[in-house]
């Protein structure tokens, strides 16, 4: 793995490794000890979308490693006035040692790693979002102590998280049920291509189908960036994929409930779900850190 762009970039022995890593990180973290171990490192991180946990993960995971990131907004830089993406990250290679970017398409981060001498990841695009997904599998192995044989219950929105749950689940060998409405089916390639990997995916239009003895909950919100032109259609169509008591009822009794947030509380999840006893959306967003930090190791160190 030279870059991260895709979730399906790692192979399940990587994401062993990469949980194993951030498992470590996050124990020494906790006692307070050093690990400077990208010291004299840069990170230029490309947002041309909004970001909390991202942004903030990876520039604090980088300073305790000892290293330094750069946040760079698009409009600040030359990208927003039109130089290419290619001559970006040819530039960019020359002074630091990864880039990180949130982009709009996916195709830009594909083209930043295309001219890149150096590890790209990809910060979120609107078809995948890997860092994240490498967080919820460390998440769920804490809870879980295992990943393959689970069952992952995705309600909502079929969406660029979606995408990337798909590849993962496929790759660590855990089953994934996604319950969307019409027209908000996760993309087609990801499904042929998590199958194709041996994955066991099921698309329904049914939440109980998938709530029904999942291990895991998964949501997302209705309106992503980029589909605020959409938010009445999309507010009358997903209304009945929402993550409620009734639904965690069917689950396992044990069964966790994530959010790779921000989360709308009313909307893709109850109040009382994203705040009860099986919501473990805080130690998720925790872990982007930590998972982030390994993922920071093995490409850049
Ligand atoms: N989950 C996630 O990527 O959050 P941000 O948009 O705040 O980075
Ligand atoms: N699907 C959401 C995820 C935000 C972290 C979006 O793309 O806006």
């Amino acid at each position: 793995m030279k870059h991260l762009i895709s979730m399906a970039d790692l192979s399940n022995e990587e994401i062993i490794e990469l949980l194993d890593m951030a498992e470590d990180l996050k124990e020494k973290r906790l006692r307070g000890k050093v690990t400077d171990l990208l010291k004299n490192k840069s990170l230029a991180m490309i947002f041309e979308k909004s970001s909390t946990r991202t942004r903030v993960s990876f520039e604090a995971g980088m300073a305790d490693l000892g290293g330094h990131a750069l946040y760079l907004n698009y409009r600040d830089i030359q990208i927003g006035r039109g130089e290419t993406v290619a001559d970006t990250a040819r530039v960019l290679s020359g002074y630091v040692h990864g880039i990180t970017a949130r982009v709009n398409s996916h195709d830009t981060v594909v083209d930043l790693a295309e001219h890149a001498s150096v590890p790209v990841i990809n910060a979120l695009s609107d078809k995948e979002h890997p860092c994240q997904i490498l967080a919820d599998l460390l998440t769920i192995q804490e809870y879980k102590n295992r990943l393959d044989g689970l069952k992952y219950a995705w309600i909502g929105d079929g969406n660029n998280v979606c995408n990337s749950a798909i590849l993962g689940c496929a790759i660590v060998g855990m089953d994934i049920v996604v319950a969307c409405p019409e027209g908000y089916e996760p993309d087609e390639d990801i499904v042929a291509q998590a199958r194709a990997m041996g994955g066991n995916v099921t698309i329904t239009n049914d939440p109980a189908e998938a709530a029904k003895d999942a291990d895991v909950f998964y949501t997302d919100v209705w309106i992503s960036m980029g589909d605020e032109d959409e938010v009445e259609k999309r507010m009358h169509d997903l209304a009945n994929y929402q993550i409620n008591s009734e639904l965690v009822a069917l689950a396992k009794h044990d069964a966790i409930v994530m959010h790779c947030l921000p989360a709308h509380r009313g909307e893709e999840i109850t109040a009382e779900v994203l705040d009860g006893p099986h919501s473990v959306v805080f130690e998720q967003a925790e872990n982007r850190m930590h998972a982030q930090k390994a993922l920071m190791l093995k490409l850049m160190a």
